[in-house]
């Protein structure tokens, strides 16, 4: 069965291509390059011993999209990673956000309700919970008005697919992710962030190996255990297993309804002075820090409810964060030739 999956040399993207591989899907990969390189697909097929069929594509050109199609009729389902993610640059240029996020999604729709049937699996994000009331984070919980453009793109995107999916043959589940951190196993394919990582995982290892001078923790006077805030810290392996199940329940037609939606954390909440400290038992050193202002925007708490994803979709996490850290350390050793 060939899926094709946008953003398939990203982050998430690379690791779910494994996954789908080694389950016998055909693959189509859909990448602008725009965070990514043609690099990784060397990363993937050592891995895999296949290789998946790349095409440099930007998504916001319609006609190429269109053509792109009538090209792979025998597309049946849809892995839609390819989106910009970096909330400060959404807040600066919201315009880029929409178009990026949104324009695009429904481009790929266009093309998939022209299908009988067709299985949609999207990338969303925690960040449509806002700051929940409650802890662990359930999906019923409440979505909080978007705290920036992309939080709305993925909000937005979420609506957009439902509407879709009540007059279309698309069914489709929207995983929301909380913070996905490490690499492979095998170090052949990790998280290659362009410019200062705004994630706190890659800030650490790139500290770490001495290319930051020291990391900045975003305020420590939180109403939490430590005063740092907390996250579900998921190995990226376990998020890209869990996108291989989703389209399984689709493709054999376990879903319970045309739209389904799941958390995918580990259930487990990490303050940053955890993530520091399970980074420096990993490295064996220490990490230069320091205290400054909160972040705007940023939540105190998030980790997920996981018994819907664990009961329903028959998934759950196998790695731990001191895991997830040891590989993101390993993955960062590799790339800077240490
Ligand atoms: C962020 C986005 C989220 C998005 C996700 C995508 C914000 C507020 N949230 O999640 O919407 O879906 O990225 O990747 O931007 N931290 C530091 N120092 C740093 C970096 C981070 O102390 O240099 C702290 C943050 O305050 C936070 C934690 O580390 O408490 C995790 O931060 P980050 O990796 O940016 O993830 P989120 O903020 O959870």
């Amino acid at each position: 069965m060939k899926i094709l999956v946008t953003g398939g040399l990203g982050f998430i993207g690379s690791h779910t291509v494994v996954e789908l591989q080694n389950e016998g899907f055909e693959v189509v990969i859909i990448d602008n390059l725009s965070n990514s390189s043609e690099e990784v697909l060397k990363g993937i097929v050592a891995i895999t011993g296949k290789t998946p069929v790349f095409e440099k594509l930007d998504l916001r050109e319609k006609t190429a999209v269109q053509d792109f199609f009538k090209r792979h009729s025998d597309v049946a389902g849809v892995i839609h990673f390819a989106a910009s993610k970096a909330v400060g640059e959404s807040v600066k240029d919201p315009l880029l956000y929409y178009e990026n996020n949104i324009n695009t999604l429904i481009y790929l729709l266009q093309e998939l309700q022209q299908k009988p049937e067709a299985h949609f699996i999207f990338s969303s994000s925690c960040t449509v919970y806002g700051q929940a009331e409650t802890m662990p984070i359930t999906e019923s919980a409440a979505i909080q008005p978007a705290m920036s453009p992309y939080g709305n793109t993925k909000q937005i995107g979420e609506e957009i697919i439902a509407d879709v999916a009540k007059v279309s043959g698309i069914k489709a589940i929207l995983l929301r992710y909380f913070n996905p951190i490490g690499s492979h196993p095998s170090t052949e394919i990790g998280e290659l962030p362009i410019g200062v990582p705004q994630n706190l995982v890659p800030f650490i290892t790139q500290t770490g190996i001495g290319l930051r001078k020291e990391l900045s923790i975003y305020g420590d006077d939180y109403p939490t255990p430590d005063g740092t805030c907390v996250r579900d810290y998921i190995h990226v392996v376990d998020l890209a297993r869990a996108h291989v199940i989703a389209l399984q329940r689709l493709v054999n037609k376990k879903n319970l309804d045309k739209i389904e939606t799941f958390n995918l954390g580990t259930g487990t909440g990490s303050s940053v002075l955890e993530v520091i400290t399970a980074f420096e038992k990993a490295s064996g050193q220490k990490l230069p820090y320091k205290i400054v202002d909160r972040r705007e925007g940023d939540v105190i708490s998030a980790y997920a409810n996981t018994e819907k994803a664990n009961n329903i979709l028959g998934w759950k996490t196998e790695s731990t964060l001191e895991e997830g850290i040891a590989s993101a350390w390993k993955w960062e050793q590799k790339v800077r030739g240490k």
